[in-house]
């Protein structure tokens, strides 16, 4: 058995961490490694933890690491930041020690820094698991190039969520792994057959958050040829993005058409069952992106941004269809085509349903499993 103490500066339901949620279960289930998270705030994650039988410290923290952004911190302040994230990290050491761990897996970029002192303190080794590309578009060059040595440094196996994400790392002489984030297999759920072209419903599921790039689907939408019935904006604003909402709704006002904003939903899958097509468009690229595998086993046809993981999670014509991202023009033409061909929806919603069987959450568990074998030298096998 081993004991892995999984690190991360925020509960709340985000893609990365709805991951570890997912990947703690079922590490959990196979009964040989011994998975507990450690949270430095709270948040609405820690009672699903807790639900699924996960044990969960948190550890209160006088320094707010939420203040501390790409885009909004200048140099000191994100040398201050880092300063309170090492501070903090000698006190996570106190607990990992006490927990008895073999591993210390860090959920983030912030966790990555309190997780490497921390290990330290405790005396085990330190995994960096990766949900974000650590590349120049999303940290700026400087602090990309600075966190990849860190994680270098200071981890000695990585995991990454694509192959995508793991290009942007510096793994040599690491043991490193792409486990993709899996998802729990369903039994398919119901859904209606595809609808004629004036009937259709389109869902977009994400945090709302620029580069994310929900702009895009509402400068998409005035292009169509053919009008949908309905369209979907699904996902919350955790990180100071309330503003970035209030545009996307004046944007959507402006249009006259019917598009609605849910906020967070727990499960998307009902909204996916719901769609006839799914949208992905960030205009960044996609590190992952489990929402294109969601949409998938859900049965939609998928429109997803050709970039980073949904250019490795989908074949484009084939299980969905790719297009470049940040191009309105370009997704207006794949919907139009889409939504003018129900046969078409057809064969590409069965495809991509058989395509997310490739990424169960099992196959995840047993990756990270095996590396986690490797970093610690210990086997995963059953307490008697
Ligand atoms: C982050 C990434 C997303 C990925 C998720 C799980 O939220 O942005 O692409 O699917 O982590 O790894």
């Amino acid at each position: 058995m081993i004991r892995a103490v999984f690190l991360s500066h925020t509960a709340a339901p985000s893609g990365a961490e709805l991951a570890t949620l997912r990947l703690l279960t079922a590490l959990r289930a196979g009964g040989t490694v011994d998975a507990s998270m450690l949270l430095t705030a709270p948040g609405p994650l820690v009672d699903r933890f807790r639900a699924h039988r996960i044990p969960v410290t948190v550890c209160g923290n006088a320094f707010d690491s939420s203040s501390l952004t790409v885009d909004g911190s200048g140099p000191l302040r994100l040398l201050t930041g880092a300063a309170g994230l090492v501070r903090l990290g000698a006190r996570l050491g106190a607990i990992v020690r006490a927990e008895g761990a073999d591993v210390v897996v860090a959920q983030s970029t912030k966790a990555l820094l309190m997780g490497a002192v921390a290990a330290r303190r405790a005396g085990v080794p330190l995994v960096w698991q990766v949900h974000d590309r650590i590349s120049g578009e999303y940290f700026g060059r400087v602090l990309a190039f600075a966190l990849r040595v860190l994680g270098w440094t200071v981890a000695r196996g990585i995991v990454a969520n694509s192959r995508s994400t793991l290009r942007t790392l510096y793994t040599r002489g690491r043991v490193a792994v792409i486990a993709h984030p899996g998802v729990e297999p369903r039994t398919a759920p119901h859904r209606a057959a595809q609808r004629d072209p004036d009937a259709v419903r389109i869902a977009m599921v994400g945090r709302l958050t620029p580069w994310k790039g929900q702009e895009v689907l509402l400068r998409a939408l005035p292009l169509l040829r053919h009008r949908p019935a309905a369209v979907q904006l699904v996902g919350g604003t955790f990180f100071g993005e309330q503003d970035y909402r209030a545009q996307l709704e004046q944007t959507a006002a402006a249009l006259g058409l019917p598009v609605e904003f849910t906020g967070h939903v727990d499960d998307p899958g009902p909204y996916f069952a719901r769609a006839d097509i799914a949208v992905h468009c960030s205009v960044l690229a996609e590190p992952f992106g489990q929402v294109v595998v969601e949409a998938m086993a859900a049965g939609c046809a998928v429109v997803a941004a050709d970039a980073g993981g949904p250019a490795e999670i989908l074949r484009s014509e084939v299980d969905g269809l790719l297009t470049p991202p940040g191009d309105p023009a370009a997704l207006a033409a794949a919907l139009d085509r889409l939504i003018a061909d129900p046969a078409l929806r057809t064969r590409l919603g069965a495809a991509a349903r058989e395509r997310s069987a490739d990424f169960g959450i099992a196959a995840t568990a047993r990756a990270v499993t095996g590396l986690l074998e490797q970093v610690t030298g210990r086997r995963a096998v059953r307490a008697r």
